[in-house]
């Protein structure tokens, strides 16, 4: 099925955000899709809000922490669809600080969110595209992945686990499946800064209220990918804010 009307997206992270952003623009371009999160409010709202424009999109809970809560998101889009066609695998946390602060639960929640999470995704989503012969991994990166930056270690460590994943799975991929990695730079969400300590916090807010680029920008080249052909791969895509070094 090319192009993106049509197609079956199942997004976690999409209760705000980039993640928001791209359900509200895959919606209008005729995409059915499935978001997942735990925030149950937030995510009641985005469903809202793509419906009452016409769109079709239902939310679930999901912890992508949890190995059943994505197998809950890709359940949903098969029984609700009938099908699968792209998992889209962006949720994530910012909780960035120095080592020296010892926030252990926070290097483990970037660690399990970013890197069990995708596989979790991978494990959910990867016998649905084998049966169907078709299906698209967008996983989203970033920028830290490139160019390590203090105090972002842990961040940047798990986002580069998301780039060799996702190069490794496109490789084992075969011709039937599309695997493609967004890295964004700076995007202008709610995630940054949050749960960071409050020095690291305020300089991150200022930075992005600076320079950072709006989260439909990555929405845009998610749906890039996307909308190729059949039988056309984006590897990856880069996409930062004209300002960031
Ligand atoms: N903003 C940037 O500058 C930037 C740059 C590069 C990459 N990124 C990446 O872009 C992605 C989206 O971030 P964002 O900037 O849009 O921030 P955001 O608005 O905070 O979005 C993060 C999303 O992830 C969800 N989430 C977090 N932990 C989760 C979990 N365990 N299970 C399920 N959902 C979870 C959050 O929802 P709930 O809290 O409701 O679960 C939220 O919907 C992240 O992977 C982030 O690392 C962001």
């Amino acid at each position: 099925m090319p192009g993106i009307q049509g197609k079956v997206v199942a997004i976690t992270g999409a209760s705000s955000g980039i993640g928001e952003a791209t359900a509200a623009h895959l919606a209008e371009r005729g995409a059915r899709i499935v978001l997942g999160a735990r925030r149950e409010d937030r995510l009641d709202a985005v469903v809202d809000r793509i419906t009452a424009r016409g769109g079709t999109a239902v939310g679930v809970v999901v912890d992508v922490t949890r190995r059943e809560d994505l197998r809950r998101l890709t359940d949903t889009a098969v029984e609700r669809f009938g099908r699968l066609d792209v998992l889209v695998s962006n949720a994530g946390t910012m909780a960035v600080s120095p080592f020296d602060d010892l926030r252990q639960d926070d290097w483990d929640a970037m660690v399990s969110t970013h890197i069990t999470g995708l596989l979790n995704g991978i494990g959910a989503a990867l016998p649905v595209f084998r049966r169907q012969r078709s299906g698209h991994f967008v996983n989203v990166g970033s920028t830290a992945a490139h160019v390590v930056k203090s105090p972002q270690a842990v961040y940047a460590a798990t986002k580069t686990a998301v780039k060799v994943l996702t190069e490794g799975l496109r490789q084992e991929s075969g011709p039937d499946l599309r695997v493609t990695l967004v890295s964004p730079g700076f995007t202008h969400t709610e995630g940054v800064g949050k749960g960071a300590g409050p020095e690291v916090a305020a300089a991150m807010i200022r930075q992005r209220d600076e320079i950072a680029m709006p989260p439909s920008a990555v929405a845009s080249a998610i749906a890039y990918a996307i909308e190729q052909p059949d039988g056309v791969d984006v590897g990856e895509i880069v996409v930062r804010p004209t300002a960031q070094a």
